[in-house]
Formats: structure tokens, sequence, C-alpha cells
């Protein structure tokens, strides 16, 4: 057997009797070398070989780590295009379950938040007490409608890092990336207008075009490849869409994210069809390992796309701070926010353009996003270890969230009032459907650092879904 062969034998068992976890890292090349007394040669092809086998993954300029076992990902039911009709949303349970995420007693498994330990809370309370001094009274004065300029110019800054150059007048800053998206809305569309979103996707997304009485129709939203640009084309055909929602990178629930050629179909379809895309690019900041997907905004010539982002899962989300890239639209967007909030509030943008100016934004990205892939696998091997078989679970590359297919049809929502009445939190997956589509399938959210409590959250979890399969 070659001496490579030898070696991955030794660490695919290593693995598979869970000495190395998933989640976990690798030896360094070098190091293992050493330890087996093997050239880096042979380490490198003993890694690649397990790679192959999907047991470890590369993750750049970290090294290699344990992947959870693979198991399939859920599918997404085919959309019977010719039944299709827009329509205003009509999904009770967005009313019901989101009670939940006012509750502070859960096991907060249904969280897409990072754990705020991995944020840099540090570097930004000194920022806050700058800010304050360097211009207390901006700090506490209204701002203007469209918000601080140094945080504007931070905020095109990053842009320009993922290939995009925009100007910083038309940046509007709003409270969080829901407000953005919201005033986006408002300033494109009129009550009883179209709009394309994806399926499934955020229940805020569906909340808010609900709140402005608009109706919908869904393009589906595949794991693993992301929207569904055929089916896209044929509905921006047949209906007459006003404007397009759209979480192409990392989205919310699935964890998936469009390619490059498909972004670019997006974008030109809805351009053909004068329909305005509104981007909620939240995650885009949040890939696992590698670069940063671009936003549809890189493949925009004409000025259409409303970019919508938010420093809710990178820096904190209590500050509420967002932005929307109004292109064409930004006057209308900084009236709607006049007309709607006067102001964000100046202290956080003042602290966070500090902290964007003095501190190495990108060194604590890599380390969150070093973090959550770590999470992601740890909570997708105790998943797939607890729940029955059959449970088919997401793979994403980026993100905090896990969408789970429930085996033999368990109901989501059954599992998810089951878990509450043991104080775990969930989300059915049918708060995530315009129709109350995704019956057997719950999301949770592995921005949490692991522990022991969530290990056992999600065994208990898994024992109620194998619990309900028997009833
Ligand atoms: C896809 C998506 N968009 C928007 C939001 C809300 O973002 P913000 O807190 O910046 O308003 C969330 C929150 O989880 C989300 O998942």
């Amino acid at each position: 057997m070659p001496l490579y062969e030898n070696l991955a034998t030794r660490l695919r068992g290593q693995i598979r009797r869970g000495v190395l976890r998933p989640g976990e890292r690798m030896p360094s090349l070098r190091g293992l070398g050493r330890q087996e007394r093997v050239s880096v040669a042979t380490a490198v092809e003993a890694y690649l070989q397990l790679e192959r086998e999907g047991l470890v993954e590369a993750r750049e300029r970290s090294g290699y780590y344990v992947r959870a076992p693979t198991a399939p990902v859920p599918a997404t039911r085919a959309i019977r295009l010719q039944s299709r009709v827009p329509q205003t949303l009509r999904n009770p349970a967005l009313l019901g379950v989101l009670d939940v995420l006012l509750r502070e007693d859960l096991l907060p498994l249904h969280v897409a938040t990072p754990a705020l330990e991995l944020l840099p809370s540090a570097a930004i309370a000194s920022a806050t007490i700058r800010a304050m001094r360097r211009a207390p009274q901006s700090a506490l004065d209204y701002g203007t409608p469209q918000g601080s300029r140094e945080l504007r110019v931070q905020i095109a800054k990053r842009y320009l890092r993922a290939g995009v150059d925009i100007d910083p007048d038309e940046v509007v800053i709003t409270a969080g990336a829901m407000e953005a998206i919201s005033l986006a809305l408002r300033s494109v569309t009129r009550s009883g207008d179209v709009v394309l979103l994806e399926t499934p996707t955020y229940y805020g997304l569906l909340q808010a075009v609900a709140a402005l009485g608009l109706r919908v129709i869904e393009v589906p939203n595949h794991a693993g490849s992301g929207i569904d640009v055929a089916c896209l084309r044929t509905l921006l055909a047949r209906h007459a869409v006003r404007a397009a929602v759209l979480v192409p990178n990392f989205n919310n629930p699935v964890g998936s994210c469009s390619n490059d050629a498909d972004k670019r179909a997006i974008v030109a379809a809805c351009a053909a069809h004068g329909v305005v895309l509104i981007e909620d690019d939240l995650y885009g900041e949040l890939a696992y390992s590698g670069e940063r997907p671009a936003p549809l905004r890189r493949f925009d010539a004409g000025g259409s796309v409303i970019t919508c982002g938010s420093f809710s899962k990178t820096l904190a989300p209590g500050l509420r701070i967002g932005w929307a890239l109004g292109a064409q639209r930004t006057p209308d967007i900084v009236r709607a926010k006049c007309f709607s909030t006067i102001a964000t509030a100046m202290l956080p943008q003042l602290a966070i353009a500090d902290y964007l100016a003095r501190h190495d934004f990108d060194r604590a990205l890599r380390r969150l996003r070093r973090e959550l892939a770590t999470n992601a696998q740890r909570w997708r091997a105790a998943i797939l270890h607890h729940f029955p078989d059959g449970t088919r679970v997401s793979d994403p590359a980026g993100g905090m969230t896990l969408w789970l297919e429930l085996a033999d049809g368990i109901e989501g929502q059954a599992l998810f009032e089951a878990a509450l009445a043991r104080g775990i939190g969930s989300l059915p997956g049918h708060l995530f459907s315009t129709r109350g589509d995704c019956r057997n399938h719950l999301r949770l959210g592995c921005g949490l650092r692991w522990s022991a409590d969530i290990d056992a959250g999600l065994r208990e979890l898994g024992r109620l879904a194998t619990k309900l399969r028997g009833s």
C-alpha cells in the first residue's frame, strides 16, 4: 500500500472512532509529517484522499477540518407553474409561531445569531466611547435621514472589496437589513403589486410583503444550487412582477448560494422585464471558506438592483445598523426613511464607522467564519446522530442556518410544539413559505457556540422526532 494510503487509513479510523470529531481541525501538514515520520507531500496526498471521500474539507489559510458524515440534503418540491397565481399571504403560522421569538426562557436552537463571544465586543465598546468623546453633539443629535457620511464611506469601501464600486451618496443607513428591505419595497411597490420571493425564504420577508398588501409568486430555492433560474425566467414571462426580493448568498433557511453565472442570469432576466431587484445580502460576508460570494449588484449595469445588508450577523445584532444601496431609487428610499423613523440612531452609526476605520474587520470576520464553519459541522453531525434515519439536513457553505427535512413526513409543527413544551426553541418549516408548504421541515440556527447544553437539546429534539414518527 502506498505510504499516503496507509496514513489515510489511520486518519480515517480516527475520524470513524470519533477521536477526531466533526468540525475539529486536523493536524497541520508539517505537524502530521513530523508525527507520522512522512514527508509533507505524503501528508498532502493523504488529506486529498480523505477530501475526495468527503471526510475532511480544506479551509483557506486555515488547514483541513473534519466534516460531518455526508447525508442527503432536503429536496425542493417541484412547483406546478400553471397552477400558481400570485396571491396575498395566507400563512397563519406567521402570527402564532413568531411569539416564540419573544420568549427568553428557551434553549435557543432556533436563533440565527452568532454567539456573542465571537463578535469583537471589546473593540466596539471602545469605538463607542471614542465616538462619544470625539463628537458628543453629533452622537446625541438627530442624524440626517440618509445616515452618517463617515459610515456610508466605510460601507462603500467594504463593497469595493467585493468588486462593487458604489458611491457613498447612494447608501442609506437603516435600522437593520429588515428596515432597508421594507423601505425599498415601499419605495417601488403599491398595495396589490406582485413580488417574487424564493421558497422557502426568511419569514421576515414574508411579513414585510404581507404588511404592504403585496401579492406573492414564488421561485424555488434549492439546497446546494440556489435560486431556480429557469423557473424564475418562466415566472417573469408569465406574470407582471413589480419587484423581486432574493437572498442569493447563504439564504435563510436553506443556506444555498447561487453561482455567478446564475446571478448574472437573474439580474439580466429582471432587467429585461423591468423588475426591480431587491437583494438581501445579509450573509454575504459569512462564507465558511474562500472568497466572499459576489452580490447581485456586481452584475448590474442598469442600476436596478437595490442591495440591502447589515452588521447584525457580523458585528452586533442589537446595534440595529443596516443599509440599502439605493441605486436609482436612493431619493425615494431616503424619503421613505424620513417619513417612517426620521433617522437611524447616530451613536451606533459613529461607533461602527470608528470600528471599521481603526480595526481589522476582515480579521474578526475570518475568525467568525472559521467558528461558524466548525459549528455547522458539529450541529450537522449531532443531528445525523440523534435524529431518526431518513432525516435530511442541509450542508451550507456559509451563514448560520440549518434546514432539516424530517424523516417519514414528521410534521415540523408537531415537533416544534413538543420541543417548546420542553423549553427548546426551533422553527417549523411552514413558517418559511407563503402558502404553508414545507410542513415536514424544521429550521435551526447554528451560530451559537457548541456546548453540552446544545448537544443535549439536539439529542432531545431527535428523541422527540423519533417518538413522533412512532405515534
Ligand atoms: C435573510 C435575512 N434577512 C434579514 C434578516 C434581518 O436582518 P437585520 O437584523 O439586519 O434586520 C434576517 C435575520 O435573521 C435574515 O435571516
